[in-house]
């Protein structure tokens, strides 16, 4: 049984995360969606918010003997990971410019849970300038966001912004 979490803030979940879940899908048994309780961040969504509306959308993620789940965590990702029992950390690279950062996560991640490794993932290229950030940023200014966020979840953002 091979178990991989995809740790991020998923604040929120985009088509490129899904691109991500779908390619990283045959290398793992199971791929536990952690989403970082971040206390320091004001996101748009609760945590719960975001645990609910992704496990919502995994149903209309059609994997071949690959099990998906959710979970929150705080603290060290390379802690939830052991606490798992994942053998691996997937993280997705849209450009050049992710590297470094995630290359620094992935040894530091490394240096504290050795036996865990790092899994990078190329994302779509019709994906590679899509970020949580970015998604939010131009939905509160009016701009359109479909085919790159799950219909979905656009929903719950357009709730988020008229309540
Ligand atoms: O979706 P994001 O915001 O790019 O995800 C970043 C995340 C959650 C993977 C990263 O911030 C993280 O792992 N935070 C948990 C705290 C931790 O383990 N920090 C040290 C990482 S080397």
């Amino acid at each position: 049984m091979r178990r991989a979490i995809f740790p991020g803030s998923f604040d929120p979940l985009t088509n490129g995360h899904l691109d991500i879940i779908r390619r990283s899908s045959p290398l793992f048994d199971e791929i536990v969606i952690a989403i970082l309780n971040n206390p320091e961040k004001r996101p748009m969504f609760t945590v719960d918010e975001r645990c609910e509306m992704i496990r919502d959308i995994l149903p209309t993620v059609e994997l071949d003997d690959c099990t998906l789940t959710v979970d929150s965590f705080s603290g060290l990702t390379a802690d939830f990971a052991l606490s798992r029992g994942a053998v691996a950390i997937i993280r997705g690279i849209r450009a050049i410019g992710d590297y470094e950062y995630e290359l620094r996560m992935a040894l530091m991640n490394r240096r504290l849970q050795p036996e865990i490794e790092t899994v990078f993932l190329t994302a779509a290229e019709e994906y590679s300038f899509v970020s949580s950030t970015l998604m939010k940023q131009v939905f509160e200014l009016g701009g359109r966001v479909d085919g790159l966020v799950p219909d979905a979840i656009i929903t719950n953002m357009r709730a988020k912004l008229v309540g």
